[in-house]
């Protein structure tokens, strides 16, 4: 599983709570995050690198594309490259999200970079053709996280700013589009009154696993005993074990660097 940097870790608990027999290798490109602001292609890019990675390093069986951004570039691209499956946060966020609203009017937030991609309207127009959707561009928001700030004054100015329009749109659910923003939900709550249901994919995303594991050889069965974690980052490890342990738990104990060439 990798992400840009902590975002991906609300997916990483989903899954460790859902799959617990499951071996995890977690990679936060921290070195190189924020992605949404980057062009499609550069994201792309990183995606391909550390999907070869995870499958020629570790040998993983299959890859979660934690990040909206890289899956936004598109995931069918990107499986071209490898043997294993490849599960993204797009389609099972729009599932949940389906499933949330009453009214069918209904809001996507997510970085610039999965916003102008359109992957979201595209989903919608797919899996759920009827409901209305607003999508707001959040730049700034995963900054906050990734500093550790969920809950300062600034992220509440920010995010009122930002969330405006969702408000106007009288939307009565809310996809969180960023793995990062569960981590700000309580803000982003408070910001958009309790009547609205805010959606997370990371749930929906690790039932996604389990049906595509389930069955399979692939699946590792409860009965061989808790899995083993891996947690690896491109920046500053220290930092990723310290706070990435306060936002994911007592799971995400040693840190280990990785280098791009
Ligand atoms: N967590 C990533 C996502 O879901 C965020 C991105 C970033 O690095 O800007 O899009």
């Amino acid at each position: 599983m990798f992400d840009s940097g902590f975002g991906g870790l609300t997916v990483a608990r989903a899954l460790i709570d859902l799959l617990p027999a499951e071996h995890l290798v977690y990679l936060g490109d921290t070195g190189r995050y924020p992605y949404g602001p980057r062009p499609q292609a550069e994201v792309r890019g990183f995606a391909r690198q550390i999907i070869e990675y995870l499958v020629h390093h570790h040998g993983v069986k299959l890859v979660i594309v934690a990040c909206n951004t890289a899956a936004a570039t598109g995931l069918a691209e990107l499986q071209e490259d490898v043997d294993v499956p490849l599960i993204g946060v797009i389609e099972p966020g729009v599932r949940s999200l389906a499933l949330a609203t009453q009214s069918g009017r209904v809001g996507v937030i997510g970085t610039v970079g999965t916003v102008a991609s359109g992957a979201y309207q595209d989903a919608v127009a797919t899996l759920a053709g009827d409901l209305k959707l607003t999508s707001v561009a959040c730049p700034g928001l995963v900054e906050f996280v990734e500093r550790g700030e969920t809950q300062s004054d600034e992220v509440v100015r920010l995010a009122q700013q930002l969330l405006a329009p969702l408000r106007e749109a009288e939307v009565d659910a809310l996809l969180l589009g960023c793995t990062h923003y569960p981590f700000l939900a309580r803000v982003l709550s408070d910001v958009m009154g309790r009547n609205v249901v805010l959606v997370s994919s990371a749930d929906e995303t690790a039932f996604a696993v389990r049906r595509r594991l389930q069955g399979t050889a692939l699946a590792r069965p409860p009965s061989a005993g808790p899995g083993r974690h891996y947690w690896c980052s491109s920046g500053d490890v220290a930092w990723f074990q310290e706070l990435g342990r306060t936002l994911l738990g007592p799971e995400l104990d040693e840190v280990h660097p990785v280098t791009w060439d």
